[in-house]
């Protein structure tokens, strides 16, 4: 070894031995008679001194011709220090520094790499390797170790076994784009990069495995956005001989597992709601549960007042927003624009303030007595001082931006902590959902998920109002993982592949080796996969999967680092037989 010791671990009862360090010049501060140097490693700071009247001379000398990021060992002895910093845990004590050696000298960085950089995004992720020298992306990266570490421990005490699946597969159904790659050997013909692992994990459940598990990167050609990378981590199960409440109690055992290893927190009851009171309630299919703020459907109290248009609309749906009757006029043309920007999409904002005195002030008197807006308030759970927040127009986009007011008015009034953490089982999702553009049934989740036992009737005849048997896991309004009871059954899966418009022969074209497996007596199974990184973002108390990726790629998909996606030579062309077009020729 070249160190006796890490740059984290001395104190002072290490005082007077002899030790040696190696890692980065942080900083060094010449004062003259004294130099002081932070040297860094992955473990911490430790201040090294050298006292021109008594250090080495040639240690002064090598210290003075140090710059931020060399890297140097150094041999010296603990000692107290005079000037203790209690902000650091190796703050009480310092090196007398008797020899030093330049391992490696370093340009100057391009920002600097302490914990509030000068770097900004772009910069930072071009010179990545030098951003995780800095405290709070390593630390992140820690805290991604830990989950992994975790999760692989508690699967295995369940008895799961970890299988890999092969990366150059055939496009797997997951509903994104696929990344291809083309094949040298076989012309003309691509591999598929996995959306998930789905249909090899069935094929598992077909071979016995009965429990499988697998940390495990997954590709999908989509828009990017905070939560999304092109490609990303799954914690990817499947079980069998199950029920649907066998999978919830297990999984829910996992993120408790998680929560109360890493974060030392106790997850409290995760809830049990469906689809349709998701959507009723919060607008959504992954609400926010950290406040209340639930939706009052008020159609019958307003209809039929000559409010033409409440009249007209499908719903009249509002949200109580606690203490903000004395919201401005300002902040309510605010709120009004908000909702109306296009990718909210309400035509318009009706507010009534409760105020304090018991009386009521809203955008609409002329239509609505005070004992109308009584009525809305007592559906709503308003007292004095309380703000309804009413929006109305078709059902679906009304809910989509009252869900989005929502979330405002929780963030604005500071109810979305970041420690506190809600989480609840989202069930009984549609099987199938209808796409106007090609005129046809979409799964919901993916083909081969199972309907509700109750709904197994109504797939040849009323597809549309089939239930799934599938499940989200959302916490904090994030969609963590998601999964489904699978159709076992050849029979039910070439009925499920019908209803999707899958005519015999292409189902077989693209699925034939599952429903092949499926002749050998596949057992009941069923599974779960979990977006880790977005489990670490969360635990992170962050938005941005990306601070929890090693190296990540940019918005538009690049690798600003190794500088993809990138134009290959035309001999690789040759060889996989593309022919670029004029304008993509590089
Ligand atoms: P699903 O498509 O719901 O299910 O994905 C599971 C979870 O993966 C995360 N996720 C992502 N995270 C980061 N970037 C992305 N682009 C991205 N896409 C998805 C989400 C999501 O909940 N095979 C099924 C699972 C199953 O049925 O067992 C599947 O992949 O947190």
């Amino acid at each position: 070894m070249l160190r006796t010791h890490n740059c984290g671990e001395l104190r002072l009862e290490d005082a007077t031995k002899q030790v040696t360090l190696c890692g980065w010049v942080q900083k060094v501060r010449d004062k003259g008679g004294m130099i002081w140097i932070d040297l860094r490693d992955r473990y911490g700071i430790t201040q090294l001194v050298f006292d021109e009247s008594k250090s080495p001379k040639a240690a002064i000398e090598t210290a003075r011709k140090l710059g931020r990021e060399y890297v140097i060992q150094s041999v010296g002895t603990v000692v107290e220090r005079y000037a203790k910093n209690d902000k650091m845990p190796t703050g009480n004590i310092e090196i007398d520094v008797e020899e030093i050696r330049i391992l490696n000298p370093s340009i100057v960085p391009p920002f600097t790499i302490e914990d509030e950089t000068d770097g900004g995004d772009e910069l930072r992720m071009k010179y990545r390797y030098l951003d995780i020298r800095r405290n709070p992306v390593r630390k992140s990266l820690e805290l991604r170790h830990q989950m992994l570490q975790q999760t692989r421990q508690y699967m295995d005490g369940q008895h799961f076994m970890e299988v890999e699946t092969p990366v150059l597969i055939k496009s797997t159904p997951e509903g994104a784009r696929d990344f291809v790659v083309p094949s040298r050997v076989n012309k003309g013909e691509f591999y598929a990069l996995p959306q998930s692992p789905q249909t090899f994990k069935q094929l598992l459940m077909v071979s016995g495995i009965d429990r499988y598990f697998q940390i495990v990167k997954c590709f999908r050609d989509e828009d990017l956005r905070a939560d999304r990378q092109p490609e990303f981590t799954q914690i990817d199960c499947e079980m069998s001989f199950i029920t649907r409440d066998d999978i919830l109690s297990t999984f829910e055992g996992l993120i408790r597992h998680l929560f109360k290893q890493v974060l030392h927190y106790d997850l409290g009851t995760v809830v049990h709601m469906s689809y349709d009171d998701a959507m009723k309630y919060y607008g959504n299919d992954k609400p926010d549960l950290r406040f209340e703020m639930q939706f009052s459907e008020i159609d019958d109290l307003v209809k039929g007042k000559g409010f033409s248009v409440f009249d007209d609309a499908e719903i009249v749906v509002g949200i109580c927003a606690p203490g903000c009757a004395e919201y401005t006029r300002k902040q309510l043309d605010e709120l009004t624009e908000y909702v109306k920007k296009p990718q909210i999409g309400a035509k318009g904002l009706v507010y009534s303030k409760y105020n304090i005195d018991g009386s009521f002030k809203s955008s609409i008197d002329k239509f609505y007595s005070q004992e109308d807006q009584q009525r809305w308030a007592d559906r709503m759970g308003a007292r004095p001082g309380d703000l309804m927040l009413i929006l109305s127009g078709p059902v679906t986009q009304t809910r989509s931006a009252l869900s989005e007011l929502r979330l405002k008015m929780g963030t604005a009034l500071g109810l979305r902590t970041r420690n506190v953490f809600k989480a609840l089982w989202l069930l009984d999702f549609p099987l199938l959902e209808w796409d106007e553009a090609s005129q046809r049934f979409h799964a919901m989740h993916h083909p081969f998920t199972s309907p509700t036992p109750e709904d197994m009737d109504k797939l040849g005849t009323d597809p549309g109002s089939v239930k799934a048997n599938a499940y989200d896991l959302v916490i904090n309004g994030v969609e963590i993982g998601g999964g489904s009871i699978r159709i076992h059954d050849k029979k039910l899966q070439q009925q499920m592949f019908n209803a999707l418009g899958f005519t015999e022969v292409e189902a077989k074209k693209q699925f034939g080796f599952l429903l092949d497996a499926f002749e050998f007596g596949a057992p009941p199974h069923g599974g779960i996969a979990f977006g880790f990184d977005r489990l670490c973002a969360m635990f992170g108390g962050s938005d941005s999967i990306r601070d929890y990726i090693a190296f990540p790629k940019n918005n538009s998909g690049r690798d600003v680092m190794i500088d993809t996606p990138s134009t290959i030579s035309q001999e690789q062309l040759d060889e996989l037989s593309i022919a670029l077009k004029q304008e993509e020729k590089a």
